[in-house]
């Protein structure tokens, strides 16, 4: 009696040990990321946000997302991560300067950092090309832009006499400056002259900021303007300077505006016309997906990123195959 039912609590004791083991072992593989973004009111953030919790459903890792408009918020969300019992964390900061901030704040708490889309620079401005990186082939986007603004200008029949573009530029962004310097090459190849060409630097990288910018350029115009290019590193660089051409009289015949991401401007592109012509779409599948999933990688087996990852896929969008190209990826609703 006495033996039967002491081997009878060894058994509940191993099963309860069994259970506990169970457990911890399930808690030791629940593997978390942080995804931080600088503007997560911006589609293209959202869309990059979407993207990497769909890795982490497709693969079984879960994505902590966090909004950090500012330094102080940025540094505060790297301590929650660790908090948390995050990992890593993939980044695209408010400003690329606290690199070296996040930098140390990471390894304080031992988490490994990978950069998207802005890439850090240290204290000369110099970039910081040991954090591995994914971002865009930046000059080369801006050429295709500038190309398709172009092309369109053509294919109108514009007379470059009567053409005048604004650049709306943010060029405390490297990846910025690169797009709009790209862009401003192919406009010039394409036959506009340089003294057609307006630069409108942004103060905040958003649609006012691009409104703004591009109305202090307007009036510089001079009377022989009668068709307008607008440029920018992004969409919403773009859509505010075609709102300001819209208030300033400008018919949507006589505007060409072309952005890039592609995200940020399918509203746009639903309506009828405007001169908001269309946008290179990205692949905010690949800045979202790939990333998380190489930081899971990295955490989970030791296999740390590549250096820099250029992306320069892109596709021209407008209202004639925006449903086609964002059905591709996912991103027809
Ligand atoms: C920057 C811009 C975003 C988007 C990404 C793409 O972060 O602010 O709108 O263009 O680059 O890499």
């Amino acid at each position: 009696m006495f033996a039967h039912r002491f081997a009878r609590s060894l058994v509940c004791a191993a099963t309860v040990l069994a259970a506990a083991g169970f457990t911890s072992l399930a808690a030791a593989e629940e593997v978390k990321i942080g995804f931080l973004v600088k503007q997560a009111e911006e589609p293209w953030f959202q869309t990059e946000w979407a993207f990497a919790e769909k890795a982490g459903k497709d693969k079984g890792f879960t994505v902590i997302k966090i909004a950090v408009p500012d330094g102080e918020k940025t540094l505060a969300a790297i301590d929650t991560l660790a908090a948390n019992g995050a990992k890593g964390f993939v980044i695209c900061p408010p400003d690329t300067s606290l690199g070296p901030a996040i930098m140390a704040k990471a390894k304080l708490n031992d988490l490994k950092v990978l950069a998207v889309d802005d890439r850090f620079v240290d204290a000369k401005g110099q970039p910081m090309e040991d954090v591995p990186y994914v971002g865009l082939a930046a000059f080369k986007i801006g050429e295709k832009q500038g190309k398709a603004m172009a092309d369109e200008a053509k294919k109108r029949g514009w007379d470059l006499k009567e053409t005048f573009a604004v650049i709306n530029t943010f060029d405390e962004l490297d990846t910025g400056k690169k797009r709009t310097d790209g862009s401003v090459e192919a406009l010039k190849a394409a036959g506009l002259a340089a003294d057609h060409i307006l630069f409108a630097p942004q103060k905040t990288l958003d649609v006012p900021g691009s409104m703004d910018s591009t109305n202090s350029a307007l009036v510089k115009l001079p009377s022989e303007a009668k068709n307008l290019i607008i440029g920018g590193m992004n969409d919403s660089s773009v859509l505010g300077g075609v709102r300001a051409t819209e208030s300033a009289g400008f018919a949507a015949a006589n505007v060409i505006g072309v952005g890039i991401n592609g995200t940020d401007a399918i509203g746009e592109l639903k309506k009828a016309s405007s001169g908001f012509y269309g946008s290179m779409l990205l692949s905010p599948d690949t800045s979202g997906y790939e990333t998380a999933s190489q930081m899971f990688t990295w955490v989970t087996t030791g296999k740390e990123p590549a250096k820099y990852t250029a992306l320069d896929n892109v596709t021209l969008i407008t209202r004639e195959n925006f449903q086609q190209e964002l059905t591709k990826i996912g991103l027809w609703k």
